[in-house]
């Protein structure tokens, strides 16, 4: 054989080779209830087939709804940089034809409520319904993990882009899913706050608390008090440089959440936890004197001066000036570890408090603590440690948000080798950050007393994001499960195997994951 006449053969197998092994990684899925969604949905009915998106896809959308068509025009910007497609997104009266994705706002699915949807795939069309724009979101983020994973490349990928057909009818448990995350202790900027949203949006979480005072640092700009920043914002713990979020950059937060369907609830931590604003303001002080700022991880030493009317003055502004760039309806007054505040000034402090957001249009929430006052105006209480605080909390009428440590404080450690976090609330592995649930956990508290759940992660260990993803993967998506699906469809074994899969996910998204042993993960 000459020369040639080899390659022409070489060339000829290594074509059958290629087009083979990628026929095989091909295989269009059929079988929808495999799919690894979390997540997990009411109820997933497989069709058997499956439907491929091709470069002349549209979105249509059908609906006077400017918010469902931004649903679209979201859904068009996640498609499109994988894929190369162009994904027009057009607003219809008619049943769209076939080969395209179909948005329908329908005031006649009110048995979905505010966030449920109904996913309808079939070899023709995809359809997703709901009765609100946030139901078409969650459709939406279920259609985006029934896509081979390759979808989330921000780079055009040469491979197809079917999803099996079958029916997936699917609405939360909880209407509050949360996460806290704590920039005071270390300060994360706003591409950061960008990217966790974009992470807790994916599964389905609506809720970002943000910690946004502490001893070490203040990090919302308010313009009557600016010293709270420029002072109480120029450090971090272990004496970093800090930051804050100007009132333009939060409003850029709340908007970016808002269009994720997630709403911020911002906290201003009283009347402890307030070393950082006692170092800006003399006047903050009992005895007048300005706090020295802090970098260590010490709680409990600090309070604000609460028979002092000063101390309303600023608490005042600071609502006030919050609750007008804050459009989600809670302001989260903090009211933890008061260990500095006499009894009976706490109960003082927070009655007057309670008086002020209520003045502000805003809803209270408080750590569990605050049910020692007086409350009175719908509060929200978030448990974290004590039960007899939770129990006194629904006494008081006020709905729970279930956050115990125990279970789920994201800053705790996986295991005694884990390098990042702390280890007060014990270890949380994956399996037992899993392996419990809200209306199950304290004895007298159910469904009717809880609004939601939230996994809060403090800072005190974690400087930079890869941090925080280290935290958050991959015990955040059992706890956005644990908010949304039936308790009764849970369970530990299959929800393994679903998460195990999820690691392409992570891999391609390049978020730093603990590989948990407890996991078969699945590359
Ligand atoms: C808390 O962990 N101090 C609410």
């Amino acid at each position: 054989m000459t020369k040639k006449m080899i390659n022409s053969v070489l060339l000829v197998i290594g074509t059958i080779a290629f087009l083979s092994i990628n026929s095989c990684k091909q295989q269009p899925p059929t079988d929808l209830s495999k799919a690894a969604l979390i997540p997990l949905p009411v109820s997933i009915e497989a069709g058997g087939g499956s439907f491929a998106l091709y470069d002349q896809t549209k979105i249509y959308v059908s609906s006077e709804s400017n918010e469902a068509f931004d649903v679209g025009i979201y859904l068009a910007g996640l498609l499109k940089p994988a894929t190369g497609f162009g994904f027009k997104v057009l607003p219809t009266n008619a049943i769209p034809d076939n080969g395209n994705i179909f948005l329908i706002l329908s005031g006649s699915q009110t048995q979905l409520g505010d966030e449920g949807y109904e996913l309808v795939i079939t070899d023709e069309i995809i359809t997703i319904k709901a009765f609100k724009p946030a139901g078409l979101f969650y459709g939406v983020q279920t259609l985006r993990q029934l896509l081979p994973m390759e979808i989330e490349t921000k780079s055009q990928q040469q491979i197809s882009w079917h999803v099996a057909t079958g029916t997936i009818t699917d609405y939360p448990r909880y209407a509050y899913r949360g996460s806290m995350l704590d920039v005071s202790r270390h300060f994360f900027g706003v591409d950061d706050i960008k990217r966790y949203i974009d992470l807790l949006a994916a599964y389905k979480m609506n809720v970002l608390h943000l910690h946004l005072s502490d001893d070490q640092g203040w990090r919302i700009e308010i313009k009557s008090w600016p010293k709270l920043t420029t002072v109480g914002g120029s450090t971090a713990v272990g004496g970093g440089k800090g930051g804050f979020y100007t009132q333009e950059q939060y409003t850029e937060i709340v908007n970016y959440a808002k269009e994720r369907y997630i709403t911020i609830v911002p906290e201003i931590d009283l009347p402890g936890h307030t070393n950082a604003a006692l170092a800006s303001y003399a006047g903050l002080n009992c005895d007048n004197k300005k706090r020295e700022l802090y970098t260590g991880t010490k709680v409990g030493f600090s309070t604000l001066c609460t028979r002092n009317e000063n101390t309303y003055a600023f608490v005042d502004s600071v609502i006030r000036e919050l609750a007008a760039i804050t459009p989600g309806p809670f302001i989260h007054i903090g009211g933890d570890e008061p260990h500095s505040t006499e009894k009976e000034d706490y109960i003082y402090f927070i009655n007057r408090v309670q008086d002020i957001v209520q003045l502000y249009g805003k809803q209270m929430i408080g750590w569990e603590e605050i049910v020692q006052a007086d409350l009175k105006t719908n509060p929200v209480v978030q448990y974290w440690a004590n039960e007899k605080y939770a129990l006194k909390a629904i006494e008081k009428g006020a709905k729970l948000i279930m956050s115990p440590a125990w279970k789920i404080y994201l800053d705790m450690q996986y295991d005694s080798t884990s390098p990042l976090g702390l280890h007060w609330a014990g270890y949380i592995e994956v399996d037992s950050a899993y392996l419990w649930d809200p209306a199950q956990y304290v004895d007298g508290i159910s469904d009717e007393n809880i609004l939601g759940v939230e996994c809060p992660l403090w800072s005190e260990t974690l400087l930079q994001f890869d941090d925080i993803e280290y935290m958050l993967f991959p015990r955040m998506p059992g706890y956005a499960e644990i908010g949304w699906s039936p308790a009764e469809k849970r369970n530990w074994e299959e929800y393994k195997v679903r998460l195990g899969k999820h690691s392409a996910w992570f891999e391609v998204k390049k978020i730093n994951y603990y590989p948990s042993d407890k996991i078969n993960w699945q590359e």
